[in-house]
C-alpha cells in the first residue's frame, strides 16, 4: 500500500470516527454523504441489529391498542434510562418525548407511533402476539425499535451534535389521532422540522420512497343512525321501512363522488357497515350505516362531509324517516392530508441517496389512506416516508393491516440509519454560528 492509500484509509477511517464532529460549514458534500453511509454501516453491525431486534419482537408479543400503550411506553422509558437520554412522561397517555443533544436549538424531531391493530394473528411463529384478538399487523413495533435505534447511535456521540433531536413515540395512530394530541401538548413547540417513517411491503428492502407535496388523503368517519317504525313484514302500510331509507341513502353517497367531484380531484366515500333488522318478516325500527371518507384538499374535504350529512339526512326524509349523523371527531379526528415540505423533500432525497445510493431512492404516486402525522404540518415542516421491505427470498409479505402480516426484520438497520441521518445532517446544515442570538433560546427543558 503506496503513501497515497494509506492517506486516504486514514482520512476515511477518521471519516467513520468523528462523522459529524466538525461545523457545517467544514464538511464537503463528500463528507456529510459519509455520515450517512456510515449510519447504515453501524445500524446493521450485529450488537445493535440484534438488540432491535430484541425489542421489536419483544413488542410484537404484547401488542397494545391506542392509547393503551402503558407496557411498550415503559420499555422504551426503561431503554432511554439505559442510554442516559432523558424524557418527558407521560403525554397524550402514553407518549414518551426524549432529547438528545446539546439541549439547545435547532430542533429537529423523528417520530415513531406505538399501537396495534384489534386483529388476531394468523402468523405462526415463535414471537407471535400473546394477546388474543390483538396485533402489530401495520408495523409499528418495527418503527418503535428503529426510533430506539437511532437513539442509541446518536447518543453515542451526543456531545457532537449540533443541536438537539427529540424523539415522538406517540400513541395512537390507528384512528385516534395520537399526534394530534402530541401536538396539543406542545411537544412540537421550537421544532423546525419533524421526519416520520412507514415499512412497506411494496418496496423492495434497502430502497425507500417518498414524494414532494400532498402524500395521503385525509380521512373521516361517520355514522348514521335511520329511525323509521317497525312492523310486520307483509303489512308495510302501517310501518316506516328504515331498511328502504338506508339503500336509498347508500346509493345516494356513491353519487357524490361520481357526480359531484371533480373526476381529477380524488376523494373516496365507502360505506363499511349496515346493520339493521333480525328477522325476514319484521320491518325493524331503525338501521345504522356507517363508513369514512377521503379527500386530498380540505376544500374537497369539507364539501364532502357537508354534503354527506346533507344526503343522509334529506334521503331519509323522502322514506319518511329521520336520521341523525355523527362523525365521531372526539373518538377518531379527522385527519388533515400528508403533506410533505418541498425544501425537506431536496433535502431527504439527498441524506436518504447518499445512504442508500440514488437509484435506490423512488418517487410514488398519492395514497388514499391516511396517517395522524399530518398533524405535525400544522406546526412545523413535516415530512413522511416509506422504507421499503420486499425481498423475494422471504416470500410474500401481506399488506398492513393484514391477520398475514410480517415485517422484514432486516428493514430495521435502513429506518434507524435514515432517522439518524436526517436529523446529524439536518442540524448540522440549520446549526446557528456561536454568535447567534438564538443561543439566548432557554434550554428545551424548560418547555
Ligand atoms: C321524526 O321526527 C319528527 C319530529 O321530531 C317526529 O314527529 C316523527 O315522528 C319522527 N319520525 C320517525 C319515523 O321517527
Ligand atoms: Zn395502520
Ligand atoms: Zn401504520
Amino acid at each position: 500500500m503506496g503513501f497515497s492509500a494509506w492517506f486516504s484509509l486514514l482520512f476515511a477511517i477518521s471519516l467513520v470516527l468523528l462523522p459529524f464532529s466538525t461545523s457545517s460549514s467544514a464538511l464537503s458534500p463528500k463528507e456529510l454523504a459519509a455520515i450517512s453511509a456510515d449510519f447504515i454501516d453501524r445500524a446493521k453491525k450485529p450488537e445493535l441489529l440484534d438488540w432491535m431486534l430484541g425489542i421489536r419482537r419483544k413488542i410484537h408479543e404484547h401488542p397494545e391498542l391506542g392509547y393503551e400503550e402503558f407496557e411498550t411506553s415503559r420499555l422504551i422509558r426503561y431503554e432511554l434510562d439505559k442510554m442516559n437520554v432523558p424524557y418527558k412522561y407521560p403525554i397524550a397517555v402514553t407518549g414518551v418525548v426524549g432529547f438528545i443533544g446539546s439541549g439547545e436549538p435547532p430542533f429537529v424531531a423523528l417520530r415513531a407511533d406505538m399501537d396495534a391493530l384489534p386483529i388476531e394473528e394468523s402468523v405462526e411463529w415463535e414471537h407471535k402476539s400473546k394477546i388474543p384478538g390483538m396485533m402489530h399487523a401495520c408495523g409499528h413495533d418495527a418503527h418503535v425499535a428503529m426510533l430506539l435505534g437511532a437513539a442509541k447511535m446518536l447518543q453515542e456521540r451526543h456531545h457532537d451534535l449540533k443541536g438537539t433531536v427529540v424523539l415522538i413515540f406517540q400513541p395512537a395512530e390507528e384512528g385516534g389521532g395520537g399526534a394530534k394530541k402530541m401536538v396539543e401538548a406542545g411537544v412540537l413547540e421550537n421544532v423546525d422540522a419533524v421526519f416520520g417513517l412507514h415499512v412497506t411491503s411494496d418496496l423492495p428492502i434497502g430502497m425507500a420512497a417518498s414524494r414532494p407535496g400532498p402524500m395521503m388523503a385525509a380521512s373521516g368517519s361517520f355514522e348514521a343512525k335511520i329511525r323509521g317504525k317497525g312492523g310486520h313484514a307483509a303489512i308495510p302500510q302501517h310501518a316506516i321501512d328504515p331498511i328502504i331509507a338506508a339503500s336509498n341513502i347508500i346509493i345516494s353517497l356513491q353519487h357524490l363522488v361520481s357526480r359531484e367531484a371533480d373526476p381529477l380531484d380524488s376523494q373516496v366515500v365507502t360505506v363499511a357497515k349496515i346493520q339493521g333488522g333480525d328477522a325476514f318478516n319484521v320491518i325493524p325500527d331503525s338501521v345504522t350505516i356507517a363508513g369514512t371518507f377521503r379527500a386530498f384538499s380540505d376544500d374537497s374535504f369539507n364539501q364532502l362531509k357537508d354534503r354527506i350529512e346533507e344526503v343522509i339526512v334529506k334521503q331519509a326524509s323522502v322514506q319518511r324517516c329521520n336520521a341523525t349523523l355523527s362523525f365521531r371527531e372526539n373518538e377518531k379526528p379527522f385527519y388533515p392530508v400528508v403533506v410533505n415540505d418541498e425544501g425537506l423533500h431536496e433535502y431527504f432525497l439527498k441524506v436518504a441517496g447518499d445512504g442508500l445510493g440514488a437509484q435506490n431512492i423512488k418517487g410514488m404516486s398519492p395514497l388514499m389512506g391516511a396517517e395522524d402525522f399530518s398533524f405535525f404540518r400544522q406546526v412545523t415542516r413535516a415530512y413522511f416516508f416509506w422504507v421499503g421491505m420486499y425481498d423475494e427470498s422471504k416470500g410474500k409479505l401481506e399488506r398492513g393491516h393484514s391477520p398475514h402480516f410480517r415485517i422484514n426484520e432486516d428493514v430495521l438497520p435502513y429506518g434507524a440509519a435514515l432517522h439518524a441521518s436526517l436529523a446529524v445532517r439536518y442540524l448540522l446544515e440549520h446549526n446557528p454560528s456561536e454568535s447567534s442570538t438564538l443561543k439566548a433560546t432557554p434550554p428545551h427543558d424548560d418547555l
